[in-house]
């Protein structure tokens, strides 16, 4: 009798950590994004592959530059500048960075200066993201390589601002830190809520995996809220042992800044590493066929970059028989859209 209600006195305790969690979480953040994003169903693809149900979480929709998943992200990083009063940020991605172009266009909305520190050299043209960073009229340096002097560049730039009276506050690439994570987190709980709604429950989730926050994000709110729903990551770029350590330790550390009682080993995180083929944006076969079919029949753009390899992910499980055909399976759409046109050439002959 005593060992049950000990037993029952510890899961009401973690449980109410758990949801204590999520509030601190709610306040963590200013809303700047539009959210929740469309859940809508994809009924045409899921015919053509002979899958599962599927489902398309619509983050291409956020409301900040062209969409997509950062939004989720920096609404904490920017409560976290606003609450420092940083008037400048200054952030770092590849010259065609979707992270970067969302935090320029996330320090207009707030009145603050943006400075990108761009890895790669100037293009003759600027187009895609660059375009939108120009648009933005956002400081553009470019530097060549990624490694730690591109920190201390950000570093540099943000002592001359200091000395020159402003307050900068620096994003680092990816904006996949702990204190992010929970962007995802809060997506997660949305797309429970949106599912509760329709009276049905997700079986699986699928995204694409970079620098890890995204993946982290779902599956520290699949743990919070206590839902079976398994979350697969495909690799853009790291190692399946790589990517899973990442997300694991976004996941802990994120749990450890939020005191929830919880950790995850790198073998519980599901990434696929098969889908990155010939590199980091690097546009295959595949990818074209994957953009086109999503596009023929729920008339949905997906990106070369990240989505596209997600879906080609989700194609080749459902040709293996990953999934069964009553499952509901949902694909996050993280956005990206951008960068499509800097590929023109290639998928304008596909
Ligand atoms: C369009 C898009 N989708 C997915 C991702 C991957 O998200 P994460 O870095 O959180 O793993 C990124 C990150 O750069 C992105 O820009």
């Amino acid at each position: 009798m005593f060992v049950h209600q000990h037993r029952s006195r510890v899961k009401s305790l973690v449980k109410s950590s758990k949801l204590l969690a999520l509030t601190k979480m709610r306040e963590q953040k200013i809303g700047f994004a539009g959210f929740p994003t469309p859940l809508q169903k994809m009924p045409r693809l899921s015919k053509v592959l002979g899958g599962p149900r599927l489902f398309v979480k619509r983050d291409d929709m956020t409301d900040l530059a062209f969409g997509g998943n950062k939004a989720r992200k920096l609404e904490f990083l920017f409560a976290d500048a606003k609450n420092k009063g940083a008037d400048v940020v200054i952030s770092t991605g590849a010259v065609q960075s979707n992270c970067a172009c969302m935090v320029a266009a996330a320090a207009r909305r707030l009145g603050m200066k943006p400075v990108l520190v761009l890895v790669g050299k100037e293009p003759d043209v600027y187009d895609g993201n660059l375009l939108l960073d120009k648009l933005l009229s956002a400081e553009i340096h470019f530097i060549d390589g990624y490694g730690p002097h591109v920190e201390d560049f950000m570093k540099t730039l943000a002592n001359t601002f200091r000395e020159n009276g402003y307050n900068p506050y620096i994003i680092p690439v990816g904006a996949s830190t702990p204190s992010t994570v929970p962007g995802y987190t809060l997506a997660m709980e949305e797309l429970v809520n949106q599912f509760n709604q329709i009276g049905e429950t997700i079986d699986y989730v699928v995204c694409a995996c970079g620098t890890g926050g995204t993946q982290a994000g779902l599956i520290f709110g699949a743990k919070l809220l206590d839902v079976t729903a398994k979350i697969i990551g495909a690799s853009v770029f790291a190692s399946k042992d790589d990517a899973s350590r990442t997300v694991a330790q976004l996941v802990n550390g994120s749990a450890e800044l939020f005191d929830v009682d919880l950790s995850i080993v790198p073998e519980e995180v599901v990434v696929f590493d098969d889908y990155i083929k010939d590199g980091y944006g690097v546009l295959n076969h595949e990818v074209t066929s994957a953009l086109k079919l999503v596009a023929e029949t729920e008339g949905i753009f997906l990106d070369p970059v990240y989505t596209g390899k997600a879906m080609v992910m989700l194609i080749d499980l459902i040709k293996k028989g990953y999934f069964k055909k009553d499952d509901s399976v949902v694909f996050f759409h993280t956005g990206g859209l951008p960068a499509l046109f800097m590929y023109r050439n290639k998928l304008g002959k596909a």
